[in-house]
């Protein structure tokens, strides 16, 4: 009997430095379900246009979130690791799902008022950008899309896209589920608020040691002298602390910080510690394959070759279904 499993698919976009962020609420995820599922994991590179318009840094860095997806456990021999460009017909997906999805949709998108109240002024990419992702989802017929919070609604945008075409056109595409992980639904950054490369208030296990231990002494906290007690549900020193140590090293800091006679300076250095420990392997791994760009390359090649073959089976019934050929 046939055993087939069933698609993952999801990416990331290279515009910058990938953060603790990144790797608890989606990178993660993609790692502990490699065996399960038939895995898509892409580097959205032309997602990232929307943010960065220098051609040197957007290659570098596509290249640099290869070796992370690298570095973090993806096994190329079980996931299609590929760059988004190198799957052309997702751009011709994209007109063809334009032409279905109301403005009103794209305009509800939390990602795009959030850029708009930031004042950043809106060029058509950055409108259009869920119509991309939805084609990125669908082209491949994804079963789950895992991410981080901020990205479910995209994922429900792809779903209602599909529901549409499927209405008008036929059962042709299906509907993706979004996986969120709900115990690091959001990372805090070193502000408090949600960790975010555009937000400067971020960790990066990817960092020299210098500079991540410079981000964690900066992490904010109240004033609380030293002897006094500390909620620990309010600190994002012991909201980072849970992400990279174990239940009993949990609990023992929650003691620490109930008890009172320690200090956030003490809390900020064991923080510091366990991160290093946590990464250390994956750090190796990714300062290894800086220097091994070549074969990075060849993966992304690899993967591409096979994401083609399945995008390409799509395509055929779309452009059938709609009228084209
Ligand atoms: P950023 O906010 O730094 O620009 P992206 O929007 O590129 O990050 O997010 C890439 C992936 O990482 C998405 O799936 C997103 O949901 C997840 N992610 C980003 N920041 C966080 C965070 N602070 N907590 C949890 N998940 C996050
Ligand atoms: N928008 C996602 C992000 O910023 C990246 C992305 C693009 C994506 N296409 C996707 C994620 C398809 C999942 C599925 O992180």
């Amino acid at each position: 009997m046939a055993n087939e499993k069933k698609r993952l698919l999801s990416g990331i976009q290279p515009s910058g430095i990938l953060h603790l962020g990144n790797y608890f609420g989606a990178m993660k995820q993609f790692v502990e379900l490699q065996n399960d599922y038939e895995s898509y994991v892409f580097i959205a590179n032309y997602h990232a246009m929307t943010t960065i318009k220098d051609p040197k840094l957007l290659l570098e860095n596509t290249i640099e979130v290869a070796n992370i997806y690298l570095s973090i456990g993806l096994n190329p021999e079980k996931v299609n690791l590929f760059k988004q460009s190198d799957v052309k017909s997702v751009c011709e997906l994209t007109w063809i799902l334009s032409t279905l999805t109301p403005m009103g949709l794209l305009e509800r998108c939390h990602s795009f008022k959030d850029k708009i109240a930031k004042g950043i002024a809106p060029d058509h990419g950055l409108f259009a950008y869920p119509v991309l992702m939805a084609a990125d989802i669908l082209i491949y017929k994804s079963d789950i899309v895992p991410v981080g919070k901020d990205q479910k609604q995209h994922v429900e945008v792809a779903r209602d896209i599909a529901i549409k075409f499927n209405n008008l056109y036929g059962d042709v595409l299906k509907l993706p589920e979004p996986v969120i992980q709900s115990d690091t639904a959001i990372v805090p950054g070193i502000d408090g608020q949600k960790m975010s490369k555009s937000y400067d208030n971020a960790i990066s296990p990817f960092d020299d040691e210098k500079t991540i231990k410079k981000q964690v002494m900066k992490i904010v906290t109240d004033a609380a002298p030293l002897e006094e007690p500390k909620n620990p549900d309010n600190s994002t020193i012991f909201a980072l602390y849970c992400l990279v140590s174990s239940k009993n090293e949990i609990e023992e800091m929650r003691k620490k910080f109930l008890s009172g006679g320690y200090g956030y300076g003490d809390a900020k250095k064991e923080l510091l510690d366990k991160i290093l420990f946590y990464f250390k392997d994956i750090r190796k791994k990714y300062f290894e394959l800086k220097n091994n760009r070549d074969y990075v390359v060849s993966v992304l090649k690899n993967g591409a070759e096979k994401a083609n073959a399945t995008a390409l089976k799509t395509m055929k019934e779309v452009l059938k279904a709609i009228g084209i050929e």
